[in-house]
């Protein structure tokens, strides 16, 4: 599956964006909100987003970069959201986290920065329905792939096997036409891209090939 992230779009012409990404083969619509404070850079906020979620119809995936994240579960749902997704890192009470998302009605996942072990996750992962592994360090587009992620992958999927785990395998940042069918083939099931989606000359096309 593939989830294009909003981030690499055209900001003064969203709406032409969106009339493409509707009638192309992409299941998700990724969005990274940003806070300033848990990454260095700020992208855009609920204001924003309620005009884009109102002329899509696919599944939001609503990716916070944010400290607190917690906060912000209302405003999330009320955008429609079909995923709500936090960073480990962002929450030292993950399962009660976790909880309260399922508790508003979304599916709830958790995200792995680049450093993070996938290890951490061992007690929670049963109770996830996706983990999100980061495959740059979250803030920006267009960032280099980290080759490291496909060993994480491949851990990931080991230990959702190992304990009867269901959830969905994420992987963002840096990915495009030269790993996605790598990243398939490690174990991910949806895979994230901005530039390499927005910043091609056919992006329909790029999305026909990478929502395989
Ligand atoms: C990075 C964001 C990503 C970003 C990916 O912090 O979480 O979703 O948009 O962009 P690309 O695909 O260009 O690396
Ligand atoms: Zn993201």
């Amino acid at each position: 599956m593939l989830s294009p992230s909003l981030l690499s779009a055209d900001f003064g012409n969203l709406r032409k964006d969106m009339e493409w990404f509707n009638r192309s083969a992409a299941q998700w619509l990724h969005l990274d909100i940003m806070d300033g404070v848990f990454v260095p850079n700020i992208s855009f906020g609920f204001p924003v987003l309620k005009y884009v979620a109102a002329l899509t119809e696919k599944p939001l995936d609503v990716h916070l970069m944010i400290v607190e994240p917690q906060k912000f579960i209302p405003e999330v749902k009320a955008l429609g959201a079909y995923l709500m997704n936090v960073h480990y890192e962002a929450c030292p009470h993950l399962h009660r986290v976790i909880g309260q998302i399922h508790d508003a009605g979304m599916k709830a996942g958790v995200t792995l920065n680049p450093a993070t072990p996938v290890c951490v996750l061992e007690d929670i992962v049963r109770d996830v329905d996706l983990v999100l592994l980061m495959s740059v360090n979250p803030g920006f587009g267009g960032q280099k792939f980290i080759p490291h992620t496909f060993d994480k992958v491949r851990t990931l999927r080991r230990m959702m096997d190992e304990s009867g785990s269901r959830a969905l395998i994420q992987v963002d940042g840096g990915v495009g036409l030269d790993n996605w069918k790598q990243l398939r083939e490690a174990g991910a099931d949806v895979l994230v891209a901005g530039s390499a989606v927005y910043g091609a000359e056919d992006p329909v096309a790029v999305c026909e090939i990478m929502s395989k």
